[in-house]
């Protein structure tokens, strides 16, 4: 089971403390303690899938503001393995990242090789169609040596996220399956220096959400909570209308609420106003690596040939290595028209810096007790459509 929160003395190897509350939202302001650093909240992850926040030096990521980053068992353990990983002297190291590192657990991939999946009582079994087609099986416990060898700071539970839509039986089953996992998980889980948070599924059935919450408080005393199976194929109004009760009403106030795989910034905006503290998603990276940059105006899509005079930085006034540098709209839409992978690496920086300081303004103005009206101005702007 969970260690508690005193590192023998020489401090708090994890906690969470609430400094701030905003009056008129559920918007909470707060620090993360883990042994890699503290983390202030609310907080975007980016995320470093295979120990690589791609095309992104760490010490860029550094620059950018990045407090944490994630990682995948699924993906470390087919390759280079974890034994490799453990071998290089653990994540941080091998990855040459020195801050907080979070891995998630394979739940989602339970989802995304949904054809290539077989679920029982016992565990996962994947044919690992992205690698070489071999079949893999997971039980809660060998999930969590994994996590152990690769030696993040957060690890999460093994889970089921079910797709949108699904049978409630379906999603039922998987609330089922994920609380038995949450429990063997717990049970094996004996790293001091890591946290192992649960994970909260249930579709879009709050009556579900509620019961695997519950579960996860009767099977253990968890320093924090995923809130996964969300972003899988619903509109914004049907996931907001579970996640917002759920967040504000029934989960415990004192402990990290991490919204798993949603990085959109108008859901980010509206999910911090809901309480949540941490967010990750591909997106800032993936879209960059597509030619389309985050901007105030919406996304610009750089290949398009509006953009070959165009004078301006991606957004002026921003602080990120590419706008700062002065690279132009015009030379951007030239670098990924060519397929540079500059092109790929300059809007990665700027699209990451979008989301860590649309985070930063929003803890600012929790801190200030105005998040009400930066939600209210952000929901104003035309961009918070765009997305
Ligand atoms: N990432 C996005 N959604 C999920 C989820 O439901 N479970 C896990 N483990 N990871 C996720
Ligand atoms: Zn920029």
């Amino acid at each position: 089971g969970q260690p508690g929160r005193e590192d023998g003395g020489q401090g708090r190897w994890f906690g969470y403390d609430i400094v701030a509350e905003d009056p008129e939202t559920h918007a909470r302001a707060g620090v993360l303690h883990t042994p890699h650093g503290d983390v202030p909240t609310p907080i975007f992850m980016p995320v470093g899938t295979k120990a690589t926040v791609k095309g992104v030096l760490p010490s860029q990521l550094e620059e950018l503001g990045a407090k944490i980053i994630l990682a995948n068992t699924y993906h470390l353990s087919q390759r280079p393995g974890e034994a490799l990983v453990r071998e290089m002297g653990g994540l941080h190291e091998f990855m040459r990242w020195d801050g907080p590192i979070l891995t998630d657990s394979g739940g989602f991939q339970v989802f995304s090789h949904a054809d290539n999946v077989r679920l029982s009582r016992d565990g996962v079994t994947f044919r690992t169609v992205d690698y070489d087609g071999t079949y893999v099986t997971w039980t809660p416990e060998r999930n969590m040596q994994i996590a152990e060898s690769l030696g993040a700071d957060i690890v999460m539970q093994l889970d089921q996220c079910p797709g949108y839509p699904s049978p409630r039986s379906f999603v039922e089953r998987a609330v089922e399956l994920s609380s038995l996992w949450a429990e063997r998980c717990w049970q094996s889980h004996t790293r001091a220096d890591q946290a192992l948070f649960g994970i909260v599924q249930g579709g879009m059935h709050l009556d579900l959400r509620l019961r695997s919450l519950r579960h996860l408080e009767e099977c253990g005393d968890f320093p924090g909570y995923g809130i996964g199976g969300y972003s899988v194929g619903e509109d914004h109004e049907t996931m907001f209308e579970t996640l917002a009760p759920l967040v504000s009403d029934h989960m415990p106030k004192g402990k990290p609420r991490y919204l798993m795989g949603v990085g959109n910034p108008t859901t980010l905006v509206r999910g911090v106003a809901c309480g949540i503290d941490m967010f990750d998603c591909v997106l800032p990276t993936r879209t960059a690596r597509m030619g389309t940059a985050f901007s105030t105006e919406g996304k610009l899509n750089l290949k398009n040939a509006r953009f070959t005079h165009d004078h301006e930085v991606l957004e002026p006034g921003c602080g990120c290595p590419a706008c700062a540098g002065g690279f132009t709209r015009a030379y951007l839409h030239h670098l990924v028209r060519q397929h540079e992978i500059l092109g790929a690496t300059l809007v990665s920086l700027h699209n990451l810096y979008f989301l860590l300081e649309l985070m930063r303004r929003a803890r600012q103005s929790i801190l200030d007790g105005t998040y009400g009206s930066f939600v209210r101005d952000w929901m104003d702007l035309p961009v918070s459509r765009e997305f």
